[in-house]
């Protein structure tokens, strides 16, 4: 009779501590642990097996079934146990790997085009649309072509006003893309309608609307029964086209050796004051005509040449034309 109080008091004494065990534990590796220490094959529940052969016969039957609710009541315990654990761990994943919706987003910067090259691009679209095409010419002239060509002989007082970066005695930096004009009536039959865009240089010391590089695109339209009515018709269509109604225009008598009548063409903002000039333009002159061998009595033309840099300026309202060439970020990404 001893041996089985003993042994009732083992299975209790087994239980009341794996169940505390139990509820104490805060892992899965913890909860295998126990397992382990109690159902496993050496565990503290094979021993009380053991020991139930020792019993009496009589006693067998009441004892081992105290055993074998622990067993199955324990077991059922350490399951419970684990599902808890395992759904506490994946909330705990979830909750790290979530994702937070309502964050604001991170912002890629992504690249843009310089100012000067968007609207170099509007201009040149503005062009085909009316029909020319383009044409480039080198950033490296030759004086027959930058000057001599353009009816400005070598002691023209006008070569003052185009002064420029010399490479040698024969060869400049271009200061206007006119010398593209003669380029391409060399290499072509009449009629020519073109533009050509580009950059030039001139010796000018930099200031609020100069600087020794701009933009210039130049246009050229040779055929027969052209007049200064189309060149104005022209000029003021693509001015519209770019800047709006808005903007005031003005035509200006002026002077150049390659054209003739020349006029220059200002513009002011809406909400400005000042005039800007922005190009200069007139009728081909015949010595230019000649000078490829166009017969100047069966053709006429006209040409402009417009500073890119300047219509940006009055478009964007930008009061300064170093500011295109500093490269500075916080400048460039307001377009
Ligand atoms: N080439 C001239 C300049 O740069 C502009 C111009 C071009 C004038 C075509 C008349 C005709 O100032």
């Amino acid at each position: 009779m001893a041996k089985l109080k003993e042994l009732l008091g083992e299975i209790e004494q087994i239980k009341q501590d794996s169940y505390k065990e139990l509820e104490n534990l805060d892992s899965l590796d913890d909860c295998e642990q126990v397992r382990i220490k109690y159902l496993g094959r050496k565990g503290k529940i094979p021993d009380l097996f053991n020991e139930l052969g020792k019993l009496p016969d009589e006693d067998k039957a009441k004892a081992g079934k105290r055993i074998n609710q622990l067993k199955s009541t324990l077991d059922e315990r350490i399951n419970e146990k684990k599902n808890q654990l395992q759904q506490l761990e994946q909330e705990k994943q979830l909750e790290k790997e979530s994702l937070d919706v309502t964050l604001p987003g991170r912002r890629r910067r992504t690249g843009k085009l310089h100012i000067l090259t968007q609207v170099l691009d509007e201009l040149i679209d503005i062009f085909k649309r009316m029909g020319f095409s383009q044409a480039l010419g080198p950033e490296i002239e030759t004086d027959y072509y930058n000057f001599e060509a353009l009816n400005i002989p070598e002691l023209h007082p006008a070569r003052d006003e185009w002064d420029s970066l010399y490479i040698d005695k024969g060869t400049l930096l271009r200061t206007h893309t006119s010398p593209v004009q003669i380029r391409v009536m060399e290499n072509n039959d009449p009629p020519v309608k073109i533009i050509c865009p580009g950059k030039c240089f001139r010796r000018d010391t930099p200031d609020a609307t100069h600087y020794p590089v701009f933009f210039q695109v130049e246009l050229l339209w040779v055929d027969e029964d052209l007049s200064f009515a189309n060149l104005k018709y022209v000029t003021k269509t693509f001015i519209e086209k770019f800047f709006g109604p808005k903007f005031k225009m003005r035509f200006r008598a002026d002077y150049f050796p390659f054209t003739e009548p020349s006029a220059e063409v200002d513009i002011m903002r809406p909400d400005g004051h000042e005039w800007l000039e922005i190009l200069g333009s007139g009728m081909v002159d015949p010595n230019v005509l000649e000078a490829v061998n166009y017969d100047p009595e069966v053709y006429q033309g006209f040409a402009l040449g417009l500073g890119v840099d300047r219509m940006a300026m009055l478009k964007y309202g930008i009061d300064d034309i170093r500011l295109f060439y500093r490269n500075d970020l916080r400048f460039l990404r307001q377009f």
